[in-house]
Order: C-alpha cells, then sequence, then structure tokens
C-alpha cells in the first residue's frame, strides 16, 4: 500500500516536471492548433502545418495569400535560425506580448522550438525586385521614397539613426546586428515599432531600436515599412498554391 502510494507520488512529480503542454486542440485566432501534432515523432508537414496557415506556405506570411490579405503576419522566410528560436522564446516567455503566438510558443519545448527555427531558417528569402524596378518606384511612390530616405539616412536631426546600418543595405539583415526587413509585412513592422516604444516587446536586444523609434511620426512610420515590404517583388509572383487558412492541404516546401 504504502509502495503503491509512493510509487503513485513518483508518477505525478514526473508528469509535473513534463512541459506544460495543452492535450486538447485549441483555436488560436482561426486556426484549430493541435499541440499532439508538435511531436518530434512526426513529419515535418505535420509539425509545421498550424504554422503554415497562418505564416503561409511559403513562410511569406500575409504576402502568401495575396495583397489584400493585411492580418499582420510576419514572413518568417529569409530570418535566421539564431533570431527565429530567440522570437518563439520570447513568446513563450511573455517578453513578447502576444495574444495568439504567446498561446502557440507555450505549446513548444526546447526541441520544439529549435526545430521551427531550423525548418524557416531554411526557407529562401522572398527574391528583391530588380534596380532597375527599386529606381521606378522611388521615382513614382513618394511613400517608398520617403521610406527609402529614412532607412538609408535616418533623420539626424532627431537622433534617429539609418535602418541599414543594422538591417543592411537593402534590409537583407544582419547575423549581429538586425534581422531581416526586405519583404517583411508593413503591419507588421508598424506593430512592432509601436511594441518597441510601449516597451511590450522587451527581447534581450530591444534597447538598440529605442532610438529609432522615439523620433519617428506615425507617417514616417508607415513610409519606412511601406518601404521595407515593398523591396521584394509583390505577392502572387511566387505562385503560391491554394491554402486556406484553416491549413487543410498545406504542403510545406521540403
Ligand atoms: C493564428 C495565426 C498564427 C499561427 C497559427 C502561428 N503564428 Fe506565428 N505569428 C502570427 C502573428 C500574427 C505574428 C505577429 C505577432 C506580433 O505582432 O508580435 C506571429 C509572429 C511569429 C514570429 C515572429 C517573427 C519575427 O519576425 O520576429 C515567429 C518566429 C512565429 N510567429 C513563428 C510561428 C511558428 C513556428 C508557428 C507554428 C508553431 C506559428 N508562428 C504559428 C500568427 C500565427
Ligand atoms: C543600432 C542597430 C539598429 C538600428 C539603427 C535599427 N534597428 Fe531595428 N532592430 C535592431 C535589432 C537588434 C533588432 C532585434 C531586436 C529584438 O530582438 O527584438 C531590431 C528589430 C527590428 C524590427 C523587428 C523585426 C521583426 O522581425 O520582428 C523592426 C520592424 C525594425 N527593427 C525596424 C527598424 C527600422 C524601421 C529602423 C530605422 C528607423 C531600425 N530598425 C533601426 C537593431 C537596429
Amino acid at each position: 500500500m504504502v509502495a503503491l502510494r509512493l510509487w503513485t507520488i513518483a508518477l505525478v512529480s514526473l508528469i509535473s516536471l513534463a512541459p506544460v503542454v495543452h492535450p486538447q486542440p485549441v483555436m488560436v485566432g482561426d486556426v484549430e492548433v493541435d499541440p499532439r501534432d508538435f511531436a518530434p515523432h512526426l513529419d515535418t508537414r505535420t509539425r509545421i502545418a498550424s504554422c503554415v496557415a497562418c505564416h503561409g506556405e511559403h513562410g511569406g506570411g500575409d504576402m502568401d495569400f495575396g495583397p489584400d490579405v493585411r492580418f499582420g503576419t510576419p514572413a518568417l522566410r529569409g530570418l535566421r535560425h539564431g533570431y527565429l528560436r530567440e522570437s518563439l522564446v520570447a513568446y513563450r516567455s511573455g517578453r513578447r506580448a502576444h495574444a495568439e503566438m504567446g498561446a502557440i510558443a507555450s505549446m513548444l519545448d526546447d526541441e520544439a522550438i529549435d526545430f521551427m527555427a531550423r525548418t524557416f531558417s531554411a526557407y529562401p528569402p522572398a527574391p528583391l525586385r530588380s534596380p532597375d524596378a527599386l529606381a521606378a518606384l522611388a521615382r513614382e511612390d513618394a511613400r517608398f521614397r520617403r521610406g527609402q530616405a529614412i532607412a538609408q539616412q535616418g533623420l539626424p536631426l532627431r537622433g534617429v539613426p539609418a535602418c541599414m546600418s543594422c538591417h543592411g543595405a537593402l534590409g537583407e539583415g544582419n547575423a549581429a546586428l538586425g534581422p531581416r526587413l526586405a519583404g517583411q509585412n508593413g503591419l507588421y513592422v508598424e506593430r512592432q515599432i509601436l511594441a518597441y516604444a510601449q516597451k511590450t516587446r522587451q527581447t534581450p536586444r530591444a534597447a538598440m531600436m529605442q532610438p529609432a523609434v522615439t523620433g519617428l511620426s506615425d507617417d514616417e512610420v508607415e513610409a519606412v515599412a511601406h518601404y521595407y515590404e515593398q523591396l521584394v517583388r509583390p505577392a502572387g509572383m511566387a505562385a503560391a498554391p491554394e491554402v486556406g487558412r484553416t491549413g487543410e492541404g498545406s504542403a510545406p516546401r521540403p
């Protein structure tokens, strides 16, 4: 009897040592996420099915669903392994406050986070527009031109540094400094600038972004976000297959 009770206690403490995983499927936004689909023995396609339901078949975020889709879901393609891992850990710990990603990250243990970071960092970045196309945009689109000036020169009088000094000449990112911004979702970029300003994003390197966010007006944030989104070829050119946001029929890139 005593042995049985000890055994029960041992079992209960083993269970409580396991990562906190919700055993039942939950609705996250309009996507049903089944935590059992993240189990390490499953194939890649199954493990990332709920991710691509929102982040797109090509990992391009909203852009994979067409030019009019504006949920603010970021592109993951082209981001580095270390940055992706750091971001998922930050959602899990609440350093990045976000209802949907917080709920999802809480279902991922360290192995699953590393797996996700490895898988999505292998997706190739969206192709940049040609230099001619970029020059034409700068001529014809005043908002793009304004964003480009901020990205390349900053606003010295207001202490805003040039974004490119950390994020790369054409937003390609820099492993030691800022993540890739070329092709990033404009609405998402606007929200991140706000998150840094309001300190709801308190990632270890968030302080590096403070001088960049404090001096920008709303219009300037919108312009620079537009500039980075427009650096890559428009959505649709990747010929993304038909995918519903429910994740049905998701077939990720190998
Ligand atoms: C219901 C839709 C949804 C699902 C499902 C989802 N995401 Fe997200 N994800 C988002 C949104 C929206 C954001 C932007 C959150 C913010 O504003 O901070 C985001 C942000 C992220 C970021 C931050 C990117 C960056 O540039 O910092 C990463 C990494 C990420 N998601 C990975 C994943 C992975 C991996 C999965 C699957 C395990 C997943 N997401 C599932 C909607 C979703
Ligand atoms: C001193 C270097 C530095 C400068 C200058 C800088 N950034 Fe950043 N930026 C960073 C770092 C580092 C991060 C990642 C911080 C983190 O982990 O949250 C970042 C993150 C970001 C993000 C979030 C990316 C994502 O995928 O979630 C956006 C958006 C951004 N920067 C936009 C800008 C813009 C726009 C400018 C210019 C007005 C700018 N940055 C200037 C270093 C910099």
